[in-house]
């Protein structure tokens, strides 16, 4: 066995993740770490000091974005970069994102305890509000660094309570002002990410890792509809400007649309807010979201396009607005990654299959940057966003040493 992964320690990471999981516990086991709040900023310390004692260096850059670097012997070699995100859904679990982060540390501590240097730096990101939980959409830090999108378009998102992403941009970076700044963007040798499935393939099929080929693309929309508020026992029909009743109208439509006899289309409505959300009123406003997922760019484009006229030909009262939020094509990986990460698991006896990620991932946006990959360590009944979320202790072990072994490989080249 490749001697650095084989200093992977299963019980530190567990530890390590059980650590994490503390920050924002909720109940059966869940997590509600929400980004860039105060719960993020202690997450984010927590793994600044774990990387201080393996004398890795710690940087921050404009879009928050966390680097832990341990250094090569060739200092002006193009550095290999592994590491996902510590924000979760509101009712999220222990695993999704802050996984790869701490793999990614672990990777680290084991080149530290096997006394490896490679030729090439390593380092470990953070990247900010992956899950667009608090504010939408997801992937803002990796769509910044890459340069996919400004920071400063992010700007006026706000949360459901009102507060602007600059806001609580400025507000974390401030707060982590001691630490260096590094520019935003960079090029590196190559990203691997390592992420829990999220589905519930590997488990099945008694798989340790999925190779994982590519993503498939994401399109986010946000729908309002206007009426007009009304008293619900005296308001006659004719006389309603109804929203709720236009948005079930506009959503029955959409259904019809994304239809798919071969349940490959994934369509999604899972955010509503109605006003004024009163049980006897009728209401004047409601907003919902659509999150609508293809790995075949043709129909991404085709019913994403159609979006927007299926819904206004289906509202008759309100008025409406379409908004589009979100727009990830879909990728596909490096083959130079695809087969290190391939080789690395036959090494460590893993059993693999290849395979695409239904998920996005901040990986996506770091595809036109370098060449790059992700490595899937199975999850119980491939349950993901809900607090029953599980990896075995083993499970996740043996991906860590499956990313060690990739790293090494691509540090090397
Ligand atoms: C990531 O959290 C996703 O929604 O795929
Ligand atoms: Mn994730
Ligand atoms: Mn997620």
């Amino acid at each position: 066995m490749n001697q650095t992964a084989a200093a992977v320690s299963e019980k530190r990471q567990w530890d390590r993740l059980m650590a994490m999981a503390r920050l924002g516990a909720i109940p059966g086991d869940g997590v509600n770490r929400a980004c860039l709040t105060d719960l993020d900023r202690q997450a984010r310390r927590l793994l600044v000091g774990w990387a201080s004692e393996i004398g890795a260096t710690v940087s921050l850059d404009a879009a928050a974005n966390l680097w832990l670097r341990r250094e090569g012997s060739d200092p002006r070699s193009a550095p290999v970069v592994t590491g996902s995100h510590m924000d979760t859904q509101p009712n999220g679990g222990r695993f999704d994102g802050i996984y790869g982060v701490i793999a990614g540390l672990e990777a680290l501590a084991a080149l530290h305890d096997a006394g490896t240097t490679l030729r090439r730096p390593v380092e470990v990101v953070a990247w900010t509000n992956e899950e667009g939980g608090r504010f939408a959409p997801g992937c803002m830090g990796s769509m910044a660094w890459s340069g996919f999108r400004g920071i400063e378009e992010f700007a006026d998102v706000a949360d459901p309570d009102g507060v602007r992403f600059a806001d609580a941009l400025a507000a974390h970076l401030a707060s982590e002002a001691d630490l260096p700044r590094r520019p935003l963007g960079g090029q590196p040798h190559a990203y691997v990410e390592a992420h829990i499935e999220q589905g519930p393939r590997l488990e099945a099929d008694g798989l340790d890792i999925g190779v994982v080929t590519g993503i498939q693309g994401s399109r986010w929309f946000t729908v309002t509809l206007t009426g007009d508020t009304a008293h619900a026992g005296t308001t006659p029909l004719a006389l309603r400007r109804d929203a709720v009743q236009d948005m079930l109208r506009a959503i029955a439509a959409l259904n019809g649309l994304m239809h798919d006899p071969h349940d490959v289309l994934r369509f999604t409505v899972g955010r509503i807010v109605v006003e004024p959300n009163t049980s006897n009123s009728v209401a004047n406003r409601a907003s919902f979201t659509i999150d609508f997922r293809h790995p075949d760019k043709d129909v991404l484009l085709a019913r994403g396009d159609a979006v927007a006229g299926v819904v206004q030909a289906a509202v008759r009262d309100a008025g409406v607005t379409v908004r589009e939020t979100f727009h990830a094509l879909p990728v596909e990986f490096s083959p130079q990654v695809i087969d290190a990460v391939e080789r690395a698991a036959t090494d460590q006896h893993c059993s693999h299959i290849r395979m695409p990620s239904g998920a996005f991932h901040d990986a996506q946006f770091v595809v036109p940057v370098c060449p790059t990959g992700m490595i899937f360590v199975p999850c119980r009944k491939g349950i993901s966003h809900n607090p029953a979320e599980y990896s075995e202790p083993g499970q996740l072990a043996a991906g860590t040493r499956v990313l060690t072994q990739t790293l090494t490989t691509l540090a090397d080249t």
